[in-house]
């Protein structure tokens, strides 16, 4: 069975196409022949050493991706699930040694996937899941109401435009970052307001939101550059756990392994892919032989959209 792995971190170059051993799912899981697997900063993070201690007394391959999408194989005896053999699915993987999501196929809990959405391609679901996921625990620890302000930073990336749709459709009042080359793209994503990116990111929202915002997901991880945007005691949710004691504003460390499980919330994540409300974009498809060079675009800076592997053509 083939994934793609590194032995030891390092550049691109390090990844490369390695055998695992098949695995068959047990009582409570599910398998999944997968078809596609996404490109998401953490797994260059990853690739760099990012996570070499938590690694120290685990053999590699390592084996990188946290959401996959494709058909279900197998289904441990016992399993309560509603799904069969044949059904298209998306799920998170929370990644550990050579559970990753950069393999062909895959076991997971029944509880962390979910039906691919109807319309969608395979290739397209397999971009919800971590993304999706991890903007829905921002917005929930932010615990806004209808009407409340939010700015997003990063917009125009994965997180960030899964922020603005989920947000809108709660009912917030959405201000968004975005260069002029993104505009539009924020815009149609339904930002009430763009305003430019840059360092001086809170002075811009201030302008457009005097009293300040009442919370901030800051998908670019401006942090410091970005605090000054949020009102005295609002809420501000960082990816990565930035915070500290500032004018009475509640920080939160978004961290989508919370979620790993919460097939609820994928599930209506579908559904607001199939109502529209949530729009899937794929920047470009690679093989897997060629997820070293998906690694080096995705580092560059610049795509708009997940790039994705794809091992079998849906
Ligand atoms: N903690 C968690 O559980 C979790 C889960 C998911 C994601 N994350 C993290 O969330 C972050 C965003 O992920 P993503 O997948 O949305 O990445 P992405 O698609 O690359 O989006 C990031 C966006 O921020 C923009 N940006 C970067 N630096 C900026 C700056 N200094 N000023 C203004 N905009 C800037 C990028 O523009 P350019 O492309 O032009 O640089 C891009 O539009 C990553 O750090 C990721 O690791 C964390």
């Amino acid at each position: 069975m083939r994934g793609v792995g590194l032995f030891e971190f390092g550049g691109p170059e390090v990844l490369r196409m390695v055998d695992l051993p098949e695995t068959h799912a047990a009582a409570g899981e599910v398998r999944i022949r997968v078809c596609a697997s996404t490109v998401n900063p953490t797994d260059t993070y990853l690739r760099k050493g990012a996570r070499a201690e938590a690694l120290r007394n685990v053999s590699p391959p390592y084996i990188p991706g946290m959401d996959v999408a494709g058909v279900v194989d197998e289904i441990g005896e016992g399993t309560a699930t509603d799904l069969a053999v044949g059904d298209a699915v998306m799920a998170m993987v929370v990644n550990s040694g050579s559970h990753g999501g950069y393999r062909e196929s895959i076991v997971l809990s029944a509880d962390s996937l979910v039906r691919a959405p109807a319309g969608a391609t395979l290739i397209e679901a397999a971009t919800l899941p971590m993304n999706g996921l991890t903007a829905r625990q921002s917005l929930d620890q932010l615990a806004l109401r209808p009407g409340q302000t939010l700015a997003v930073t990063g917009a125009a990336g994965c997180y960030g435009g899964y922020v603005v749709q989920l947000a809108k459709a709660d009912g917030l009042v959405v201000i968004a970052d975005a260069s002029s080359a993104d505009e539009a793209l924020v815009r149609s994503l339904g930002a009430d307001v763009v305003v430019p990116r840059g360092d001086d990111i809170a002075a811009q929202i201030r302008k457009v939101a005097p009293q300040g915002v009442d919370g901030l997901a800051d998908g670019s991880f401006q942090s410091g550059l970005a605090v000054g945007a949020v009102r005295n005691g609002g809420g501000f949710a960082s990816v990565r756990g930035w915070g500290g004691d500032e004018r009475g504003i509640v920080f939160h460390r978004t961290s989508v392994r919370d979620y790993n499980h919460r097939a609820d919330l994928l599930d209506r994540l579908r559904r607001q892919v199939e109502d529209g409300l949530v729009t899937l974009r794929v920047a470009a498809t690679f093989p897997p032989e060629q997820a070293a060079e998906a690694h080096r675009r995705l580092e560059a800076k610049g795509t708009r959209g997940r790039l994705v592997l794809v091992w079998t053509n849906p």
